[in-house]
C-alpha cells in the first residue's frame, strides 16, 4: 500500500513539475478537487478528446456530434431523476470529523481482499513458471476461492442495501467488517445519510425572479433533450448515436484522489438510440467496442477489466464499468449503460412533447431505447499519465524518468536541438522546427548539454528528439532519437517528417481497433 501511495505521489508531483496539472487557484491555497490543466496537460487532454471523437463520430457513419449548453432548464433534472435520486451515501467519523462515502469505504475494504488475491496469483505464477494456468488457479486454490467468495458476498450485500435504500444495513456492514476511519483508525461512525451531488446556481439578476438552476452533473441529458432535433435535422435512422464532450459538475463527498474524482470534470459521452428489444445486443457490442478503443493505445491488456454492476442506477437495465489499474488499484474508468427508454420517456412526460421515432420498417412510433458509453476525460488522462510514468535503470547504472505517453497522444511530438549554440546550427534547427510545426507540436531547445536535454524531453513525454550537428550542415542529415528505446538513427532531414508521422498518425493507432 505504501509503495502504491509513493507511486501516486510521484505522479502528482511530476504532473505539476512538467506543466501538466496544477491545483486550481493555487496562490490562494487551492480549491478542493478542482484542477487546472497546464501547457502540456491542455495538449494531452485535447489529444485524448480528439482520439475519442474520431473513433466515435468521424469513423461511424451513424453517430453525430453535439455541443449542448451546461445550463439546462431545471425541469430536466426533475425528469431525469437527479433531483430525487442523484445521491451518495455519506458517513462521518465522529472522532476525526472526516466525511466518507459509505459505499467507497466498503469497496476499499473489498479492494484489499482483491489485492490479497493478486498477491497469491503473483506468488503462484513465480512458483509454477510457464506451467502456470491463472484461470485454473483462481478456480481451485482454496485460499483464493475463499477470498473471492468473501469479496462477492460483501459487494452483493452492499448492492442490495443500496438498492433498497437500507442505509442502516450499510452502517451495520461497515461495523461488522470493522472498517476504521483511514485517517484516525477510529470506528466511531455516524448513521449513513443520503447527500445530493448537484451544484445549484441562479439565472437572472433580480432576487425575486431569478430561476434556480443546476450545473449539469452529466452531459447525457443535453443529448436526450435534443434527440428529436438532431434526428430530424440529420435524418438519422435508428440505430444511431449522438456524441458530445463537455464539463460536468458534482459536489463529490470524497474528493481526495487528484484528478480521479473532481468537482468540475469533463465527460465524453455517446447515447446510442436503438429499437426496443435490441438493447442487450447493442450493449454487448458497445462494451466490446469501447474495450478495443482502450486497448488500441497499447497500455497493456492486464490493466483493464470489466466490472458488471450489482446495483443498477435508477435508469439502467444493465451496466458495466471498464476498470483500469490506477496507482491506487483497479477503479472505474468508463461506464457502459443500457438506459432503457427511461430518459426519453421521462422528458416526454415532463415536457408534454413527443420524443418518439417513426420506424418506417415497422410502420410505427416508439420511444427508442438507449445504450450509453460514458468516460471521464480527466480519468482517462490520469490512466494514461500514471501508466506512462516510469523510472528506468540504464545500462550505465544511472536512472532516467520517462513519460511513455502513447506517441499519438503526446503533447509535443518532437524537440529539435542544435548540438551547440553557434556555427549556424541554431539556424538550421529553427528551420526544421518551422517546417515541422505546420503538422506537429514541436519545440526548439538549446539549453544545457544534449544529454540533459534528452532527459528533460523524456520526462516531458516527447517521443522524438532531433539533433542538428556540424555534419547536418554538410549532408543535410540529423540524429533522431526515440524516447522509448533511446535508439538513435542518422537520417536525412527530408525523411524526419515521415518518421514522426509513422509513429503519431491517429489513423494507424485507431486501426488497431479492427485487429
Ligand atoms: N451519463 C452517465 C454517467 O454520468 P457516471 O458513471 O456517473 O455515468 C461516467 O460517470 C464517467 O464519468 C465515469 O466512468 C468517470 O470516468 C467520470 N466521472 C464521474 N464522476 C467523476 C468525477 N467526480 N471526477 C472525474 N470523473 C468523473
Amino acid at each position: 500500500m505504501a509503495v502504491q501511495e509513493d507511486v501516486f505521489k510521484k505522479v502528482i508531483s511530476h504532473a505539476k513539475e512538467y506543466g501538466y496539472v496544477f491545483q486550481s487557484s493555487e496562490i490562494y491555497d487551492g480549491l478542493s478537487a478542482v484542477y487546472d490543466y497546464a501547457q502540456n496537460g491542455a495538449e494531452l487532454k485535447k489529444n485524448i478528446r480528439e482520439y475519442w471523437w474520431k473513433a466515435m463520430v468521424q469513423l461511424n457513419d451513424n453517430i453525430v456530434g453535439l455541443d449542448a449548453a451546461i445550463f439546462m432548464h431545471p425541469t430536466t433534472w426533475k425528469a431525469s431523476g437527479h433531483v430525487d435520486a442523484f445521491n451518495d451515501p455519506l458517513i462521518d467519523n465522529k472522532d476525526s470529523k472526516k466525511r466518507y462515502r459509505a459505499d467507497v469505504l466498503v469497496e476499499d475494504y473489498v479492494g484489499k481482499i482483491e489485492s490479497k488475491i493478486e498477491k497469491e496469483v503473483k506468488k503462484a505464477a513465480k512458483r509454477f513458471g510457464d506451467a502456470f494456468d491463472k484461470k485454473q488457479f483462481l478456480a481451485t486454490n482454496q485460499r483464493v476461492v475463499d477470498y473471492q467468495e468473501q469479496a462477492d458476498t460483501i459487494l452483493k450485500r452492499l448492492g442490495k442495501s443500496l438498492e433498497r435504500e437500507d442505509l442502516a444495513d450499510v452502517k451495520k456492514l461497515i461495523e461488522e467488517l470493522e472498517i476504521a476511519c483511514p485517517m484516525s483508525g477510529s470506528k466511531n461512525w455516524t448513521d449513513v445519510k443520503q447527500f445530493n451531488l448537484m451544484f445549484g446556481t441562479k439565472l437572472g439578476a433580480s432576487a425575486d425572479t431569478a430561476m434556480d438552476l443546476y450545473l449539469r452533473p452529466e452531459t447525457a441529458q443535453g443529448i436526450f433533450v435534443n434527440f428529436l432535433n438532431v434526428q430530424k435535422t440529420s435524418r438519422m435512422k435508428i440505430p444511431f448515436g449522438i456524441a458530445q464532450t463537455g464539463k460536468a459538475f458534482r459536489n463529490e463527498i470524497v474528493a481526495r484522489q487528484f484528478i480521479f474524482r473532481m468537482r468540475e470534470f469533463e465527460q465524453m459521452e455517446m447515447q446510442f438510440f436503438v429499437k426496443p428489444g435490441s438493447q442487450k445486443e447493442w450493449y454487448e457490442k458497445w462494451k466490446e467496442n469501447r474495450m478495443k478503443w482502450h486497448l488500441s493505445l497499447g497500455m497493456g491488456e492486464d490493466n483493464y477489466r470489466f466490472h458488471d454492476h450489482e446495483k443498477l442506477a435508477h435508469y439502467a437495465d444493465a451496466a458495466a464499468d471498464i476498470e483500469f489499474r490506477f496507482p491506487f488499484g483497479f477503479k472505474e474508468l468508463e461506464g457502459i449503460h443500457s438506459r432503457t427508454d427511461f430518459d426519453l420517456s421521462k422528458h416526454q412526460e415532463f415536457s408534454g412533447k413527443k420524443l418518439q421515432y417513426f420506424d418506417t420498417e415497422e410502420n410505427k412510433n416508439y420511444v427508442p431505447y438507449v445504450v450509453e458509453t460514458s468516460i471521464g476525460l480527466d480519468r482517462m488522462f490520469l490512466a494514461i499519465f500514471s501508466n506512462s510514468l516510469k523510472e528506468e535503470e540504464l545500462e550505465n547504472g544511472s536512472t532516467r524518468t520517462v513519460l511513455k505517453i502513447p506517441a499519438v497522444l503526446a503533447p509535443t511530438k518532437a524537440a529539435v536541438f542544435p548540438l551547440v549554440k553557434k556555427d549556424g546550427l541554431p539556424e538550421l534547427a529553427q528551420e526544421i522546427v518551422d517546417d515541422l510545426k505546420w503538422e506537429f507540436n514541436v519545440i526548439y531547445d538549446q539549453k544545457d548539454a544534449v544529454g540533459r536535454r534528452y532527459r528533460r524531453q523524456d520526462a516531458n513525454g516527447t517521443p522524438f528528439c532531433i539533433t542538428v550537428d556540424h555534419q547536418s550542415l554538410e549532408d543535410k542529415t540529423v540524429t533522431i532519437r526515440h524516447r522509448d528505446t533511446m535508439e538513435q538513427q542518422r537520417v536525412a532531414i527530408a525523411d524526419v517528417k515521415g518518421i514522426i508521422h509513422q509513429e503519431v498518425d491517429m489513423k494507424a493507432w485507431l486501426q488497431k481497433m479492427q485487429d
